[in-house]
């Protein structure tokens, strides 16, 4: 039967994002359509993505889920040249952002595509492939009925676990509190996947090369509290589950 609810896409997900209009400047726009043929993946050309396919070397590779502008995108993506990135965003304006920091900052270890992580993964990501993920302040969704929405909930973090290798990791913020406490519980009940901060608390550190953005220092003066979590994909799962 055809799917009518418009908040579950066509794998299946519930939507995780509510599109914005937001305006494109010119350089967006320009850089939108002269450079998403270079730097950018279609539906149509991706078939199963990998490094192999996108950069043609054997790096390991990231995906960042909803980059937002791409700030930290691009600064991690200059930092850590060992690896290669993956960023996908629904939002156009931040889509065209990104592929001029890319063309300015002459980074070939990262590429993006314009859509919905959530099927982008089910359709074009192998199972036990990835090195790691990155969900940077993900929309809060802060209604309680809204919660289903957020990216982080069993079925999602059990998904995203599936498609990282052994050791590969799930680097997750968020400056709002309620989800950060929900979020970690989803986490530590996750079988696959074992908390690698040697904090006592759980949560982690910023890790060196995750710049702070203008929002996160915002939030900080506001006094919210930014909340980290770092996991990893375990070796094997438990004994019990076995
Ligand atoms: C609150 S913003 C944070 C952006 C950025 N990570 C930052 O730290 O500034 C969350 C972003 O995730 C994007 N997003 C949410 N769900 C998504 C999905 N399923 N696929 C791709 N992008 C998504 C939204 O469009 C939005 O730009």
């Amino acid at each position: 039967m055809e799917n009518t609810n418009k908040q579950i896409d066509p794998s299946g997900h519930i939507k995780t994002y509510a599109l914005r209009t937001g305006r494109m400047t010119d350089a967006q726009k320009k850089a939108y359509h002269t450079l998403y043929s270079r730097y950018g993946i279609t539906e149509a050309d991706s078939g199963i993505v990998s490094s192999e396919k996108l950069f043609s070397n054997s790096k390991p590779l990231i995906i960042e889920i909803g980059f937002g502008m791409g700030q930290a995108t691009s600064e991690i993506a200059q930092k850590r040249p060992d690896y290669n990135f993956l960023g996908i965003e629904v939002h156009t304006p931040g889509v065209g952002k990104l592929l001029i920091l890319i063309e300015e900052l002459k980074l070939d270890n990262l590429k993006v595509f314009h859509g919905d992580a959530l099927p982008f993964l089910a359709n074009h990501i192998a199972d036990n492939s990835l090195a790691g993920f990155h969900i940077f302040f993900p929309d809060p969704w802060p209604k309680k009925r809204h919660h289903k929405r957020r990216i982080i909930n069993k079925e999602n973090l059990a998904f995203f676990t599936r498609k990282l290798k052994p050791e590969g990791y799930i680097y997750f913020i968020t400056d709002w509190e309620e989800y950060a406490e929900s979020a970690k519980a989803i986490f530590d009940a996750e079988p696959g996947l074992y908390n690698s901060s040697l904090h006592e608390s759980g949560w982690a550190e910023r890790q060196d090369w995750r710049p702070v953005t203008k929002f996160e220092l915002r939030a900080k003066q506001e006094g919210r509290t930014i909340r980290e979590l770092f996991y990893r994909k375990r070796e094997t799962k438990p004994s019990s589950e076995t």
